[in-house]
C-alpha cells in the first residue's frame, strides 16, 4: 500500500481570527459556559462566526477532506491525553472544547448522539485501556477499517471534524474520496441496490436484552448513492451484513480496493483541523502503540449536520432507535 503523495488541500486561519477566536472561548468558559451554549446562538458575535465560517471552507467534493491550520494557535498546551473520554481533563483542554463548538456551529448544526459519550457535542477520541483491538475510536493496536461516520443512522453527519490536541507518532488520518475510486458501470450498478444492513458500531451501548446490534434486524441501504453533483457513500464493512449474492461480493471487493487505490493519508499534527466530507469520503486509521501516561495521541471530534438532501428511502429509516441531541439538549 502507496498512500498517494500530493499537495493537501489547506487553509490557514489568520493569526487575528484564531486569536479572536481563543479569547472568546476563554470569556465563555470564565462565565460557565458549556459547549451547547457555546454552539448556541448568544455563543459568539456574529462577526467572529462569519470570520469562522470563510476560514474553515468546506471540502471540495471530489477530494472530500481539507486541512485547517491554525485555528487553535491562540491555545496553549491542552495538558496530559486523559485517561478516559469523560477526562478528566485541564481547562484549557475545556476552553478549546467551546472554541471547537463555537467555530463548528458556525458551519452548520453541531450535534452529539444521546447513546455515544453521554450526549456530548465535542468528543474526546483517545485510546482507552480494555478497546485496543475494537473497530471504535477508542482503539490503538488495530487497523481502523475505514469508514463512513456513524454509516447506520439516516442522520449520520455530512461533516466529520478533527481537531488534534496532540499525535506523539504522527499517526493520520487515511482518507478515501468515492469520486476518486476508479469503479466500473457494472460494479456501481450492483453497488447502488439497497442490499447491506449496517449496524451501529461498538461505541453505542448494546440494545436491551441483546449482546449485540447484529441481533436487532435493521433496514438494507445501498453502498453507492447520487447526490446533484456526483457519487456518495455509505460504508462501513467492520459493521455491515452483505448479501449472499457473489455478484455483489465482486463489487464490494472491487469498491474496496478502489479505494484503497485512491487513499491518501493525511499528516496530523498538533493543532491541525481535519474537515471530512462524510459523504463522499470513508476515514480510518492505521494500529499505534497506546502508552497510557498522558501522553497518546488525542483529538477532539464534532459532527455536523449541513443542508444537503440524503436518498429519500432514507427518511423512513429507524436508525436503530438512535437519538441525536441538539445544543439544546446537550450539556
Ligand atoms: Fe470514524
Amino acid at each position: 500500500m502507496t498512500p498517494q503523495v500530493s499537495a493537501l488541500p489547506s487553509a490557514a486561519v489568520p493569526p487575528g481570527t484564531a486569536e479572536r477566536l481563543a479569547r472568546t472561548a476563554r470569556g465563555l468558559a470564565r462565565a460557565g459556559a458549556t459547549p451547547a451554549s457555546a454552539a448556541s446562538r448568544a455563543g459568539a458575535p456574529e462577526a467572529l462566526r462569519g470570520e469562522l465560517r470563510t476560514a474553515l471552507a468546506l471540502p471540495d467534493r471530489r477530494r472530500g477532506f481539507r486541512v485547517v491550520t491554525g485555528l487553535l494557535a491562540g491555545f496553549a498546551d491542552p495538558g496530559p491525553t486523559p485517561p478516559h473520554w469523560r477526562g478528566p481533563q485541564s481547562a484549557e483542554a475545556d476552553a478549546i472544547d467551546l472554541a471547537l463548538a463555537l467555530a463548528t456551529s458556525a458551519l452548520g448544526r453541531l450535534y452529539g448522539w444521546a447513546h455515544q459519550q453521554d450526549g456530548r457535542l465535542v468528543h474526546n477520541i483517545l485510546p482507552i485501556p480494555g478497546h485496543e483491538d475494537e473497530q471504535v475510536g477508542a482503539s490503538s493496536a488495530t487497523l481502523l477499517t475505514r469508514h463512513t461516520e456513524d454509516a447506520f443512522h439516516p442522520l449520520r453527519p455530512h461533516l466529520l471534524v478533527l481537531a488534534v490536541m496532540r499525535n506523539p507518532e504522527g499517526v493520520g488520518s487515511s482518507v478515501s474520496s468515492v469520486r476518486r475510486a476508479a469503479l466500473s458501470a457494472e460494479d456501481r450498478a450492483r453497488l447502488s441496490r439497497p442490499l447491506v444492513t449496517i449496524t451501529p458500531d461498538d461505541s453505542y451501548a448494546p440494545p436491551e436484552g441483546a449482546a449485540s446490534w447484529r441481533e436487532v434486524e435493521g433496514p438494507r441501504t445501498p453502498v453507492l448513492w447520487a447526490a446533484d453533483d456526483g457519487l456518495c457513500l455509505r460504508y462501513d464493512p467492520a459493521y455491515s451484513v452483505l448479501p449472499d449474492d457473489p455478484g455483489f461480493l465482486g463489487s464490494y471487493d472491487a469498491l474496496e480496493k478502489a479505494l484503497q487505490d485512491c487513499e491518501e493519508e493525511v499528516p496530523l499534527g498538533p493543532g491541525d483541523v481535519i474537515l471530512i466530507d462524510n459523504d463522499v469520503a470513508a476515514h480510518g486509521r492505521r494500529p499505534f502503540r497506546a502508552r497510557y501516561d498522558g501522553t497518546d495521541r488525542w483529538l477532539k471530534r464534532a459532527i455536523i449536520g449541513l443542508d444537503r438532501p440524503r436518498p429519500a428511502a432514507e427518511a423512513a429509516e429507524p436508525g436503530y432507535g438512535q437519538r441525536t441531541v441538539e445544543p439544546e439538549a446537550a450539556r
